[in-house]
Formats: structure tokens, sequence, C-alpha cells
């Protein structure tokens, strides 16, 4: 919990009483806390010292434009995954700090890159290569690209967020980069300085990040005997943070593992990160009133306003998300609750087992809540998605209102019928 603790049994957000915010802004909602995202970037930022590097947060972590300006104000630039995420990342960024990540990106996205000259489009087929130098072409623009390796690392993390293993959907082979920087040298409107990776989301070890910068550098070496010239390596993101328990590398010895061991070999080498959950994922809870409590033979259930729409990730991951009270009192009762949502399917619930001493309108917190989650939030159940508030010291912004109903059905239109 970066910027998040409690004072005397009560949950507060930077200098805000966490129970007032509820007050004013309803359940449920997200909050993020602008001193852990400064706090956080900024080590991460400092962890690489003089050594040159870029930071290009990943922006599907969370795509909030109040975040993604407190980002850009602090020296970020931007990892994007489809037009959607460019458009945002260009309301408060420099095209040129911005990479286009993304294994299908249609002819509109990559003339949208191209129309504003983003800094890398990394590829990720010889199809792609392919579409970008016809556009380009068409364009009479010059693409700067990186081809996307697939390193064939296991990075030890959940199968569904693993992408750097060969029968991943990511990425090329090295034999198959290798062809693709040899053809690129005869393709008139493509430069290719950069060669990118990402080997998955939630790393706990350092040891796959060395492995995969490792059989990057060989393949930086084969190049330079074709006398091809790599000038910079995208290191991808894929930090792990603390749920539970789990004890993530530091920014420090994160930082420290990949520059030394691109600079053992290519200290010349400019590099950039992706990082999204290790800035933001700590930064942020979502805030949920208990509507009931029930007791199905023997069997504690806490049934709050937040459900599977808001926060996919326990239901698709069966991810384990802290919860906890927002005003402790220990005079309440104390039990093993599931905490579920009022969506009608059994995957409805963001924890299971949890011990807490909570009763009918009281407020929980889910905590890690900052990255992926209102980035993956849905309209199931036709749900409005929950408001978000950016607190800041002693002041708060509501960065994203609360959808209303007329919001679920404001792009729906109703056919004229007949009664036959
Ligand atoms: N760069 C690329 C090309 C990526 O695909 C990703 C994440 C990142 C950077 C940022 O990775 P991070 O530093 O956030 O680990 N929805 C899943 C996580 C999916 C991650 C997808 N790619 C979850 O909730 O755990």
């Amino acid at each position: 919990m970066d910027g998040f603790e409690y004072k005397q049994g009560d949950l507060y957000a930077d200098d805000l009483l966490i129970a007032d915010l509820a007050d004013q802004i309803g359940t449920p909602f997200f909050v993020y806390s602008a001193q852990g995202i400064r706090s956080n970037f900024r080590r991460l930022q400092s962890a690489f010292g003089q050594r040159q590097h870029q930071i290009h947060y990943a922006v599907k972590a969370n795509p909030n434009l109040g975040l993604l300006a407190c980002l850009s104000k602090l020296g970020a630039g931007f990892d994007v995954v489809s037009g959607g995420e460019l458009t945002r990342a260009l309301k408060v960024s420099n095209p040129e700090d911005i990479v286009f990540s993304g294994v299908g990106k249609s002819e509109e996205e990559i003339r949208l890159a191209l129309e504003h000259n983003i800094s890398s489009i990394n590829i990720e087929s010889a199809a792609e290569l392919k579409r970008i130098q016809t556009i380009a072409q068409s364009m009479n623009k010059s693409a700067t690209v990186a081809v996307r390796v697939n390193p064939d690392v296991d990075a030890k993390t959940h199968e569904y967020i693993s992408t750097g293993l060969k029968e991943n959907k990511f990425g090329v082979d090295t034999e198959t980069a290798i062809g693709l920087y040899q053809q690129i040298q005869s393709l008139p409107n493509i430069k290719a300085p950069s060669i990118a990776y990402h080997i998955g989301s939630q790393i706990m070890q350092l040891g796959p990040m060395i492995d995969a910068i490792n059989k990057v550098l060989v393949l930086v070496d084969q190049l330079l005997e074709l006398g091809i010239v790599i000038k910079h390596l995208d290191l991808g993101g894929g930090l792990g943070i603390r749920y539970q328990d789990e004890n993530p590398p530091l920014f420090e010895d994160y930082v420290q593992a990949l520059v030394s061991t691109v600079d053992k070999q290519h200290p010349h080498l400019h590099i950039s990160i992706e990082p999204g959950r290790s800035i933001v994922g700590n930064t942020g809870l979502l805030i949920s009133k208990v509507e009931y409590l029930k007791n199905n033979s023997g069997k504690h259930f806490a049934i709050v306003d937040a459900a599977m729409n808001d926060l996919i990730r326990p239901a698709l991951y069966k991810a384990w998300m802290n919860i906890c009270e927002v005003q402790q009192n220990d005079s309440k009762s104390r039990r093993d609750y599931d905490v579920v949502g009022p969506i009608c399917e059994s995957a409805d619930f963001l924890g299971k087992n949890r011990s807490l001493a909570i009763e009918q309108g009281d407020l929980i917190a889910v905590q890690s809540t900052g990255a992926y989650c209102s980035s993956m939030a849905s309209n199931y159940n036709s749900r409005p998605r929950p408001a978000e508030v950016l607190v800041d010291g002693d002041k708060f912004h509501i960065i994203r209102q609360r959808e209303s109903y007329n919001d679920l059905f404001d792009r729906e239109i109703i056919p004229e019928f007949s009664a036959s």
C-alpha cells in the first residue's frame, strides 16, 4: 500500500480520510495516491543514477489521463498497445516519448503512429513489417521500428501473463529476427535501431530477466557481424509487486541487474524499460460498501457493492488481493468471509475466506488495485463503472466520473419494429 496508511484505526490516502472520500463520492470507487506514484517513479528513476535510460510507462496498467499526466510531469514516456492508448498518451506526452507494442496493429493504428512520428513501432512479424513499409511509403514517411524478439525464457509467472516463451504469440524467434533486420536494410522507409522484448508480468525473480538480456545481447553481436548496428534495447516491463507475502526484487536491485548485464558487454547501448504494475499497482485501492452479510449453512458471505466487472483479476487469474476494513473496530465480531459482489456468477468474488471485522454498511478496501483493475473493468450485468479519484496530499481530484445508467446505453440504437 504505497501512499495509504492507518492512523488510529482509520485508513488514509495521503492526508485524506477514506471514509470522508466515500461520503462525498459514493461507492464503489478507485482511489490512487499521487504521492505513492511519485515516490515509486522517482525511486525507479534514481536507481539508474547517471546511466542513460528511458522509462516508458505501460499505459495498459492504468490508462487514466489523470495518472498519465502525473507520470508525464515526472518525466515518463509511454508504451501503448492500441490506437486508443496512443491517442490517450498523445494527450499528455510528446510523440517522441511514445513506443507502440502489440502483436496485431491495424492499418489505421499504424497510420496514426506514423502521422505523429512516434519514437518506435515494435514489430512482431514479417507481415507487420511489410504492412508498415507499404503504409510508410504511401505516406512518404520514414518509420522507426524495433523487432520484438521472443527470447524463449520462462518468466515463472501465471501462464496467462507469460509472454516470452516460444509457445506464446508474442515476438519472433532470433533466427527470424535476423532475417527481418537484413530485410530492413533494403527497405527505404524503415529504420531499425532497436531490439525490443518483454517476457511477462508479475515477475518475482531477476534470473529470467538476466537470461533474456543475455540472449538478446547474443543477437546484438550476431547482427553486428552482419554489419547491422543496434543502438538501443527496449527491455520491456514485468517487475512484480507484493499482493500477499511475495518478495519482489527492489527497484534498485532490478535496475542494477539490468544495467550491469547490458554494460558488461555493451555499455554504449541505450536502454529503456516499460514498467506498469510496479509503478502504480500498489498505489490504488478499490473502496466498496458492505451491502449485506449472510450465512448459508455456516458459510459467511459479505456481499459488497463492487464486483467482478470492477475487478476481474480474482476471477480471471485466481489472483489474491488483500482486503481490509476502512475503519478498524475491535468491538465488531470477526469472521472469515467470502467477499462477493452482486453479479450472477459464482466467479464473482473479490476474495475468499478473509478474516474481517465488519457490519452491514461498513467500507472495505481491496488493496493493490492501481494496475490492471480499472483498466480491465467492464459493464457486465449493466453495472456502471466506478469513479476514480486521485488524492494528492490534502487534496483530491475526481479523475473519472462514475458512469451513469444513461452512459450504459447511450450508443445503442433501437430499430423501428413492425408488429408482425
Ligand atoms: N510491455 C509490454 C509489451 C507488455 O505486454 C506489458 C504487459 C508491459 C510492458 C507491462 O508489464 P508490467 O510492468 O505491468 O508487468 N492483466 C494482467 C497483466 C497483463 C500484462 C500484459 N502486458 C494482470 O492483471 O496481472
